[in-house]
């Protein structure tokens, strides 16, 4: 609808009157009337259904209709259209009766000048405009109110209180109307504590004019029923500017949340059960690499161990029978004894760590097993210059151990503990007796037996504590394994902790090596009391 162009039906059947209205607004400058006549109300309807027009002015007595039957008659075929009435009937009562029923205006013909008739016609026209821009914003407003189910849409005043929420608001909480919750505040339909934090973020949004974007709530009802909601509130402005209040918007992200939630636990599992995955494919790695070692070495030792055989006989006979005056010779028969004695101890290690073992069980006494051991191990640890401090309590209960296995790991265990003192040091042997106290958790041992002591076992502790030089945290992991070595190329072979393991292993025992406090080596070998005892 154009202002400047007004598109007029004038229904009159009067003609002079006709010409005398036409006349009125031809005149009128700035403003162009299209003006459409009918002198019958039947042949106004034509135009109304069917053409553009802006108003109608309608005179009520016409030869085929009367009265306010002409008004209702036309506001049947259109309601939009606004209709003022000019009629010759000056009858107040009849005028606000009209009025009521929707016309725009209505004017007394012997009154009407062309400034008060075209002002009435603008009015008329701005009015209805204005009544439908209305009628427009209401419905955009129910459209965004109640368009969008899931979304909780309210308004507040600056107390808290619901002035106007949406069906999703009052659903949400239990109400089938939402006039039920106007006047109502949060602390009607939610925790205290919730509350609480909404009155808190609302007087911020109204003192600082400044809205609160986004905020994830997690919000709590009177039952105790959490949910969740993504929540935007801004200020509400009064007719001064002022802010009054807030207009908010939650939308329920309960579903996402909780899908959200299964999605972390659903991560975290597959992250720990692909770090479990690692875990245990580097040890079937490391079994593996051992298998294929011990294999390696159990024929490289098998091949080796006769011609070492033959070689000492030779190298004995040599010596006894052929050289003895020669001393340069006798010398040098004699480097090459000790060559092959320190030849058959690693073929002796390998055998040892490769092998399958039968043990051989007999109920001994571990302190008598050290004893023995030392004896050994006397010369070297003299010469090491290393002094022995012993602590091997009377009436320990015995093993069922085979022997001269366990006496190899001894020796193995304190020869390390020499080499570790180049300079001297102590080293103190001490054993005693305990009862487990929880199981340990199920394992396998290197031999595929379980490891594993039960709460209740009594148990026979040997702790063997050096002064030496200790080792690097970082080769710690790698001392069992085989030819895992720091001596220098034909000091060590790298095999006496593997030998020591698998040892212990078969006896179903543990064995720990870690850095003693105050520097050293401190290694603890627990090996199960025998139950008979
Ligand atoms: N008491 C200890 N103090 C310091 N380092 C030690 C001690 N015991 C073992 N080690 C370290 O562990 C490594 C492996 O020891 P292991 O007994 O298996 O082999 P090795 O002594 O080098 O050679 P061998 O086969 O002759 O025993 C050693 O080379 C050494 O680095
Ligand atoms: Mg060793």
């Amino acid at each position: 609808m154009q202002v400047e162009r007004i598109r007029v039906l004038l229904v009159e059947d009067d003609p002079s009157q006709m010409a005398l209205v036409e006349a009125i607004l031809q005149r009128e400058k700035g403003v162009v009337f299209e003006v459409k006549t009918a002198d019958l109300l039947s042949a106004a309807f034509k135009p109304l259904r069917e053409e553009q027009i802006d108003i109608v002015l309608l005179d009520l007595s016409l030869p085929d209709s009367h009265g306010i039957d002409t008004f209702l008659k036309v506001r049947e075929v259109t309601c939009h259209t606004p209709v003022i009435v000019l009629t010759g009937n000056d009858d107040e009562e009849l005028a606000l009766e009209i009025l009521r029923r929707g016309a725009q205006d209505y004017l007394f013909k012997g009154t009407v000048d062309g400034p008060l008739l075209v002002r009435a016609i603008r009015y008329s026209i701005y009015r209805i405009l204005s009544e439908r821009n209305l009628e427009e914003q209401r419905t955009r407003h129910r459209l965004l109110m109640e368009g969008i189910p899931d979304v909780r849409i309210y308004f507040k005043d600056a107390g808290g209180h619901f002035l106007e929420v949406n069906h999703a608001m009052a659903n949400f909480h239990g109400f089938n109307d939402p006039r039920e919750v106007v006047g109502l505040t949060d602390y009607d339909l939610f925790s205290r504590a919730h509350a609480d934090e909404a009155a808190r973020d609302e007087r911020q949004i109204v003192n600082s004019g400044q809205p609160l974007v986004g905020k994830m709530e997690k919000e709590t009802d009177q039952e105790g029923k959490v949910t969740w909601a993504l929540t935007t509130k801004m200020p509400l402005q009064d007719g001064t500017g002022r802010n009054a209040g807030i207009v908010g918007i939650s939308r329920d992200i309960t579903d996402l949340k909780t899908t959200e939630e299964r999605l972390w636990s659903a991560l975290e599992e597959v992250t720990k059960s692909h770090e479990e995955l690692s875990e245990t494919q580097l040890l079937l790695i490391q079994a593996e690499k051992l298998r294929s070692l011990g294999q390696m070495a159990a024929s490289v030792a098998h091949e080796v161990k006769n011609p070492l055989a033959i070689l000492k006989m030779g190298i004995e006979c040599l010596g006894e029978h052929c050289f003895q005056e020669n001393e340069q010779i006798s010398g040098l028969v004699g480097e090459m004894k000790g060559a092959v004695h320190r030849a058959e101890g690693i073929i002796r290690d390998m055998l040892d760590y490769s092998a399958a073992h039968e043990l051989e069980l007999r109920e001994v006494c571990v302190n008598s097993l050290i004893e023995r051991t030392l004896t050994f191990v006397r010369h070297e640890l003299a010469k090491g210059r290393v002094r022995v401090v012993t602590d091997l309590p009377e009436g320990l209960s015995s093993c069922r151990l085979d022997a001269p296995k366990i006496e190899q790991v001894f020796i193995n265990v304190f020869t390390n503990a020499c080499h570790a003192m180049p300079d001297g040091g102590e080293l103190t042997i001490a054993t005693s007796e305990k009862l487990v106290e929880s199981d340990d958790p199920e394992m396998e041992g290197d031999n595929g037996h379980p490891v594993r002591f039960r709460r209740g076992d009594k148990v026979v502790a040997v702790t063997i504590r050096d002064t030496g030089t200790g080792i690097p945290e970082d080769k710690l992991p790698k001392i069992f394994d085989p030819f895992f070595t720091t001596k220098d190329l034909g000091e060590g072979s790298g095999l006496g902790l593997a030998v020591v393991k698998k040892i212990i292993d078969l006896h179903q025992g543990k064995i720990s090596i870690v850095n003693a406090e105050g520097g050293g080596v401190l290694v603890t070998v627990e090996l199960k009391c025998f139950s008979g005892s």
